[in-house]
């Protein structure tokens, strides 16, 4: 037990159910912000009571503290019964527990997509489905929350299983789709009973009427649809010598001897059923800012349009995802996406596997750890004028900002795999947009404002009714192009 002065600041705490009471609901990341400074919490705020202790982190500096100095301790995920043990998320890389098989995952996955691998990877994003997605936003503008999905999931589905779907209700998709949010609420904290007490969980199965085996038996039918169903997919298609080139293919032809057992196949099939469960909701958060919002926002279209055109002109071609150096404005428009319409606000929660010391203060064992990134990238001394939208910022190497890069995707052993991925998905399908379209707002629409985003686990804009044109004749016969690829 530990001296309640060496704890962390933190509300007012009651007896027993201490202070989780005072834990915002709405608004996370704001609110945690407010509440740090209006009652001088200092950089960490904690929170404890039946048996939980949460430590929010709300500076960049203490983020490195936990995260890369000491990784060693705060690589934990919290145990999650419901959702983990029960219904069987546990085998995901994002709720692994650090371990040999965490290791191997984590090295597999970051084979398979990571810099190093990029020529192979970039080969599975095709240009016909980019000229897909830019035929129906022009068609139907209106819908370009659904077009960013629809790409998003064909890129990722494409990564991982050779697979395209056909439409936009694809079954796939859908059963995905509901398992991704699922989970989420799955992971939300205090809405399962045993997650909070671990010992009910063989007296909730048992009693008679209980909700428990029937929301379960559900939850795991979806589970399944993120791991196992598309693997054993991909599985009969290389029996019948019709597999396409994809990661899951990759992996069964590289551990042949893992694919007979089920403990085997069930951990490869996770480390590809993370590449459309940690890519999809993300990606296409960023790529609907990116797409719309921030293309309005750039107050000097000269910029946002110089590079692409200087480009198209000599080449006569919109660019490769291999081209990427070559723009650095449109570089800076996706590092500023990351941090402007931060997708992740309050990250993924980590958990202390030992005590720590910061700053004087002991953290126990298993507190959950909780990085507010979302203040960090409206840090003032970090961003100047933080609620603009601009690009400069990661365009002028001598007085460049710091890289949102280091804390929109979390830190440490847990640091999100998908950054390579992410940054070339964003620039394959950033780059035509704005090489083929001029987008404005529609003239005294009643759009929400620009800044007004989803508040949820993760964060996407709302939708933002604009006006979408072709910038030449020329431009249509590179979506022509494309859609013939
Ligand atoms: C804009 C795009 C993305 C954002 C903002 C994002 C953000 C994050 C964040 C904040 C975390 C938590 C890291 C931590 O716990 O410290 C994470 C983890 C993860 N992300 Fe991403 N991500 C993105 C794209 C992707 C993509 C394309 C993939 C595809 C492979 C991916 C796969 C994962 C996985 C597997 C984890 C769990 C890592 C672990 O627990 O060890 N993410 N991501």
């Amino acid at each position: 037990m530990h001296s309640r002065a060496n704890l962390p600041p933190g509300p007012f705490a009651f007896p027993i159910l201490g202070n989780l009471i005072s834990m915002p609901t709405k608004e996370k990341a704001r609110q945690f912000r407010d509440m740090t400074s209006s009652k001088n919490y200092g950089e960490i705020t904690y929170f404890h009571g039946l048996g939980q202790s949460i430590l929010i982190i709300n500076s960049l500096r203490a983020m490195s503290e936990f995260f890369v100095r000491r990784s060693d301790l705060s690589g934990g995920r919290p145990t999650l019964t419901m959702c983990g043990e029960l219904v069987g998320y546990d085998k995901a890389i994002v709720l692994k527990q650090p371990g040999k098989e965490f290791r191997e995952m984590r090295k597999e996955l970051s084979y398979a997509i990571g810099k190093g691998s990029a020529s192979k990877r970039d080969r599975l994003l095709r240009r016909e489905d980019l000229g897909t997605y830019l035929q129906n936003i022009a068609k139907m503008p209106n819908l370009l929350w659904e077009h960013s999905r629809c790409v998003i999931n064909t890129y990722s589905l494409a990564i991982a299983y050779g697979y395209r779907p056909a439409k936009y209700n694809d079954e796939f998709i859908t059963k995905a789709e509901r398992a991704l949010s699922e989970f989420v609420d799955l992971i939300q904290p205090g809405s399962w009973i045993v997650d909070l007490f671990p010992f009910l969980k063989h007296v909730v199965l048992r009693i008679p009427f209980s909700r428990y085996p029937r929301e379960i038996a559900k939850y795991q039918e979806s589970q399944k649809a993120l791991s196992i169903t598309p693997w054993r997919m991909v599985k009969t298609q290389l029996s019948e010598g019709t597999a396409p080139e994809s990661v899951c293919l990759s992996l069964m032809q590289k551990f042949p001897e893992r694919v007979l057992t089920a403990e085997g196949e069930s951990s490869l099939s996770w480390i590809v059923g993370n590449i459309y469960a940690g890519g999809s909701d993300t990606v296409r958060g960023s790529l609907s800012s990116g797409s719309i919002k921030v293309s309005i926002m750039i107050n000097r279209p000269y910029q946002r349009y110089a590079e692409i055109d200087e480009f198209t002109n000599r080449m006569g071609r919109c660019p490769n995802t291999n081209e990427k150096d070559q723009f650095p404005y449109l570089s800076a428009m996706i590092s500023e996406l990351y941090r402007w319409a931060i997708v992740a606000p309050m990250g993924i929660p980590h958990m202390l596997v030992e005590d720590m010391v910061y700053n004087g203060y002991i953290i126990p064992k298993n507190t959950t750890l909780l990085v507010n990134a979302w203040s960090i990238s409206q840090d003032p001394s970090i961003y100047p004028d933080p609620t603009t939208f601009h690009p400069e910022r990661f365009v002028d190497k001598a007085q460049l900002e710091l890289d949102p890069r280091e804390f929109a995707f979390g830190g440490g052993r847990r640091i999100c795999p998908g950054i390579n991925l992410a940054d070339t998905m964003l620039f394959f399908t950033l780059s035509m947009v704005l090489a083929v379209y001029n987008i404005s707002p529609l003239p005294k629409s009643k759009s929400p404002p620009l800044w007004a985003f989803t508040d949820k686990f993760s964060r996407h804009p709302l939708p933002f009714p604009c006006k979408i044109t072709l910038r030449s004749a020329k431009c249509q016969e590179w979506i022509d192009g494309a859609l013939a690829e």
